[in-house]
């Protein structure tokens, strides 16, 4: 049976939390292992459902992976079948279109169906079949199934027209064992980008400029096997901040890269949060809430994947906030419980809401209908007095390792049953 967790909330939390590795660079890691026959060593993997999927994914596809310990993965494609990928896992999984550059450009073929992930909008897979066509690659679309092909992917010059991060991640695997140079224009400068970049170059590649939106890449004619330290989470480590400040703790949060989380810090401290920001870590303290402005954008600007808890956040404070969502159509439909909960929210359009404070929020039983909106409402129990109950923890389990055993350890009481 689908495990849920029961909350006890209004309850003040304190003490140190860990961050890990972040999902979103590690999954990044699994999928360029493809491209090189040698064995890449990952550390720091968080133990999260999408990591389980990933390597479901890349088994069923000939690659060897082996769990030598906690956190550590060793992942060799020596040899690759050229079978389509697994639909039932590949629909669920929105990582898996990375997964189509490493194949196409390793294997000259790749057949898969259109990628799953959050339901937060569209989703579209355009910018990735113009980005692979424009490598040279020819694409067919039959019973459901992609097939894109290319003996050889030739270097070209590709301007993204919109940014898109696992877009710029798939053209920086694709173009790594192009023949020639591709420059790429308008690309995403999220850490997870710049830090898939480093690993490849350390296997042998060429890129250069990641982490700006100018890209060029000197393809190789092959990469050898390497070895890969996953980044901190950055949106776990702003999650565990803006909850801290939701429930007007006293949080330490430990292993992260507060440099990732410039934009939060801003918004954080206008909206009265007193912050003290170490190398490898952040201090949350107490005060009082006033209501702030908040425009998600692309690194680094305010991160979308912070949206939803910070919509919880705005509940807790004095005022009136606009939250103006800029990437994801669908990102405020998760509303609607929230409201349920007692949340005074005003929607304007699907990109925009107006969120006043303060107010209680009440207990309730809620459904998590996608990760960092399943999040979110973890934080709206945690600050809500009495008992709620998430269901579809599957979502939050998709991307936050044990989270109710590390939120335990700040004097939450939450359990899964
Ligand atoms: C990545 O998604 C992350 N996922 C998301 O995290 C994150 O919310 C998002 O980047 C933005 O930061 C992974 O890294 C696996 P995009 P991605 O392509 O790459 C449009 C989480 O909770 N677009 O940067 O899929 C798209 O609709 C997840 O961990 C096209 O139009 O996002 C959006 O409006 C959720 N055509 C915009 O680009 C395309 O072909 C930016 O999305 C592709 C995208």
């Amino acid at each position: 049976m689908e495990s849920k967790f029961v909350i006890n909330g209004g309850k003040k939390l304190k003490g140190e939390i860990k961050v890990k590795g972040a999902k979103n660079a590690a999954l990044k890691v699994f999928a360029a292992a493809v491209l090189t026959s040698g064995t890449v060593r990952l550390s720091n993997v968080p133990e999260v459902e999408d990591i389980v999927r990933i390597s479901e994914l890349l088994k069923d596809l000939g690659v060897k992976i082996s769990h030598p310990k906690y956190g550590e993965y060793h992942v060799t494609a020596s040899k690759i079948k050229k079978v389509p990928m697994n639909s039932d896992i590949a629909s669920k999984l929105r990582a898996s279109i990375v997964l189509t550059a490493s194949l196409l450009a390793r294997t000259g073929q790749v057949k898969f169906p259109h990628p799953g992930g959050c339901v937060i909008g569209e989703r579209p897979i355009d910018i990735f079949l113009d980005g692979y066509k424009s490598l040279g690659a020819t694409i067919n679309y039959q019973n459901g199934l992609y097939e894109i092909r290319a003996k050889k992917l030739t270097g070209a010059k590709f301007v993204f027209n919109t940014v898109s991060v696992t877009g710029t991640e798939a053209m920086l695997m694709a173009a790594s064992l192009a023949k020639g140079k591709t420059i790429l224009k308008n690309c995403a400068c999220e850490p997870e980008v710049e830090s898939l970049a480093n690993f490849l170059n350390s296997c042998g590649a060429k890129i250069q400029g990641a982490g700006t939106p100018f890209i060029t890449i000197e393809g190789v004619d092959s990469l050898k096997g390497g070895e890969y330290e996953t980044i901190p989470d950055r949106i776990e480590a702003g999650t565990f901040a803006i909850l801290a400040a939701a429930t007007k703790s006293n949080v330490l949060i430990k292993n992260c890269e507060p440099e990732h989380l410039d934009s939060l810090w801003n918004v954080l401290r206008n909206a009265g949060v007193n912050l003290k920001i170490g190398k490898d870590s952040v201090e949350v303290f107490p005060l009082r809430l006033k209501a702030v402005n908040v425009k998600t954008h692309e690194y680094p600007g305010f991160p979308t994947d912070l949206q939803a808890p910070f919509c919880v956040l705005l509940t807790q404070a004095e005022g009136q906030g606009l939250v103006h969502e800029t990437i994801f159509e669908g990102r405020l439909l998760w509303l609607d419980d929230l409201k349920r909960m007692g949340a005074n929210v005003l929607t304007h359009d699907p990109h925009r809401i107006s969120i006043q404070g303060p107010t209680k929020l009440r207990s309730r039983d809620i459904e998590s209908p996608d990760l960092r909106a399943g999040m979110a409402y973890l934080i709206a129990a945690l600050c809500a007095k009495g008992k709620s109950t998430i269901n579809n923890v599957y979502q939050i389990d998709r991307g936050y390792e044990k989270i109710e055993e590390r939120l335990r350890k700040i004097g939450a009481d939450i359990k899964r049953i």
